[in-house]
């Protein structure tokens, strides 16, 4: 177990039109690696002949997929197996065109790739729309292998007409492969051995290509990301740490770095990796599970990228231009909810603006779309409900790539090419500056919120200007004082005639809010419930309170006309449940 960890692993997506000879290729590579379970290989052999079958290597694969499915989600399948230098993970894409979807998240995990075409029918659609997908995935360098040669007589001539039709299509696309490799999956000829039947050929094997592939060190070379899967706390007594569990994306990791969460900004140090049960020594790199512990508390959650101090951090934003691929029955068009994932990140997200559309198979553009259907590539904006942190597709392969999803179903995916201001982008500028800066004290977050029986809160109270708003604001800082809770109301006026004050004359509303959220994020920090009353906020109001304070303490209330005391019954109702208010019993 710990040696198959710190041996170098490479992803690596299968790709090709239907039928020409994928699941042959690698069920020949499993076997002739001798990676195969023991005696499958015969169990298949003999259920062909007892159901009177050619047998194929192919089947041998689906029989291992069946069995690799059970228990783990994954949307495309993935097989493993090892040569003497590495392990590989291979991601097979089927090639019908309903199956396209799964290669876009299959091949959004790879970093090297195979693309396989039949020698006697050559390029066809989907060699083509895959060849697209690689080049806007970022794989510029994959292995063509020209398959089925024994259906061509393993002829020169043939084999090199379809390697320079397949090399003019990928270079217009910017892939340009490292090798083109004539094989035959069905008889084993140059995948682990070198073909006796075509000697014209002087390249290398399948095998030895892949050997040669870059390996993921380009990944280990670039700065530290890990999105957050999970993060556990320890649960005994006063132990106030937590472990920030992933899968490193690139660069590593090791105990004392100092380490930056995006899109909070919040950092602290790595106290120390763990590897249940002991600590682990050493580094983490690409593609390993990674736990740690910070040297002091923090809130973060799911979804954040972590990343080094010392290196160029993520971006943050919530507009990007991106080039995707779009497989939906139903077309990509603006003025309709999805959800983007990248990393661990799950948002609402919006087309924006489609700048071009492309066929991905005869690269054919069209200006002036309206919206992007299924089988076709586009460059477009795109709009995030909230702040994601990102990489830009050059900068980092694994963080520049997402997908986008429509309703349940995975229907896009691609790469970002630009970071776009939003309207928060100056606020959150100077939030990210200030959780950098921000002195940690000895007192945790979660001591005081044992001690005070209570998280902090930001209650905002509006409504409009003839609604009992303040009334019921104050009533119910009364209420949660008398019930002994830490509590503070503030109206947003007597917060800035005097914090703001150099601003009051002027105009700059905008600003008012920034220095109010400020405060707010000060009060909370202190561990207590802070009620506010505004009259109407807007939504850009809103947008800069929630960039400067985490969303999942604001609880906002609209109060109409209907009486004080049931409002205030049920706001405390409400801090109940989302857990704000913890029992006065314990303790
Ligand atoms: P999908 O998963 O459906 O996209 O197909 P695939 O690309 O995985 O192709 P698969 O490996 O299932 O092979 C398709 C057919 O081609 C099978 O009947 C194979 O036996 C046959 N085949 C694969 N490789 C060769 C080869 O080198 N020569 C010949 N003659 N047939 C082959
Ligand atoms: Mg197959």
């Amino acid at each position: 177990m710990i040696a198959a960890k710190t041996r170098p692993r490479l992803h690596l997506v299968i790709t090709g039109h239907v039928d020409h000879g994928k699941s042959t290729i690698i069920g020949r590579l499993l076997s002739e690696t001798g990676c195969l379970p023991q005696g499958k290989l015969e169990r298949i052999r003999a259920y062909c002949e007892r159901n009177a079958k050619p047998f194929e290597y192919a089947f041998l694969l689906d029989a291992l997929k069946d069995e690799q499915a059970q228990g783990i989600t994954i949307e495309s399948s993935r097989v493993h197996f090892m040569t003497a230098k590495r392990d590989y993970v291979i991601i097979d894409a089927p090639g019908h065109i309903e199956f396209l979807r799964n290669m876009v998240t299959g091949a959004s995990q790879a970093s090297a790739a195979l693309l396989v075409i039949d020698a006697k029918e050559g390029m066809r659609e989907n060699s083509r729309r895959h060849g697209y997908i690689l080049s806007l995935l970022g794989i510029r360098r994959p292995a063509v292998l020209i398959n089925k040669m024994d259906l061509i007589g393993y002829d020169e001539g043939e084999f090199r007409r379809v390697a320079k039709d397949c090399n003019s299509f990928l270079k217009r696309v910017g892939v340009h492969p490292d090798h083109v490799i004539p094989v035959c999956g069905l008889h084993g000829d140059n995948l682990a051995q070198t073909s006796t039947r075509m000697r014209w050929y002087r390249g290398p094997t399948v095998l030895s290509a892949l050997d040669g592939f870059a390996p993921e060190a380009s990944a280990a070379d670039q700065p530290f990301r890990m999105p957050v899967q999970d993060v556990y706390k320890f649960t005994a007594e006063g132990d106030t740490r937590r472990i920030i569990v992933g899968t490193v994306e690139s660069g590593s990791l090791s105990a004392g770095d100092e380490v930056v969460f995006s899109p909070s900004g919040k950092s602290s140090g790595v106290r120390a990796l763990e590897d249940f049960p002991r600590p682990r020594r050493g580094r983490v790199g690409p593609g390993a599970a990674a736990a740690f512990t910070l040297a002091d508390q923090v809130y973060v959650k799911r979804g954040e990228l972590v990343s080094r101090r010392d290196e160029k951090s993520p971006r943050v934003g919530t507009r990007f231009e991106a080039s995707l691929f779009w497989l939906g029955r139903e077309p990509l068009k603006p003025a309709k909810d999805y959800v983007l994932k990248i990393g661990s990140a799950r948002v609402a997200a919006r087309l924006e603006k489609i700048l071009q559309v492309v066929d991905a198979s005869s690269l054919a553009a069209r200006r002036g779309a309206k919206s992007v259907t299924c089988n076709e590539a586009a460059d477009c904006l795109l709009r995030t409900s909230q702040a994601v942190a990102f990489d830009l597709t050059g900068e980092n392969v694994a963080m520049g790539r997402f997908v986008l999803v429509d309703g349940f179903e995975i229907s896009g995916g691609g790469v970002i090419r630009k970071a776009l201001p939003d309207a928060v982008s100056w606020v959150r500028e100077k939030v990210l500056r200030r959780n950098l800066k921000w002195q940690k004290s000895f007192i945790a977050q979660e001591m005081r919120a044992q001690r005070y029986r209570q998280k902090p809160a930001l209650v905002l109270i509006t409504g409009p200007r003839d609604s009992k708003r303040k009334e019921v604001a104050k009533a119910l800082e009364a209420a949660l004082f008398d019930a002994g809770r830490h509590v503070y109301y503030l109206g947003l006026g007597s917060a800035l005639y005097g914090v703001a004050a150099d601003i009051r004359d002027g105009d700059n509303h905008r600003e008012d809010i920034r220095r109010f959220a400020e405060m707010a994020h000060i009060i909370l920090d202190s561990g207590l419930i802070l009620i506010v009353s505004a009259a109407e906020l807007t939504q850009e109001d809103f947008s800069i309170i929630k960039t400067a304070i985490d969303e999942d303490r604001i609880e906002t209330v609209w109060v109409g006309r209907k009486g004080v005391r049931q409002a205030v019954a049920a706001i405390q109702e409400r801090l109940r449940a989302r857990g704000f208010l913890t029992n006065r019993s314990q303790g």
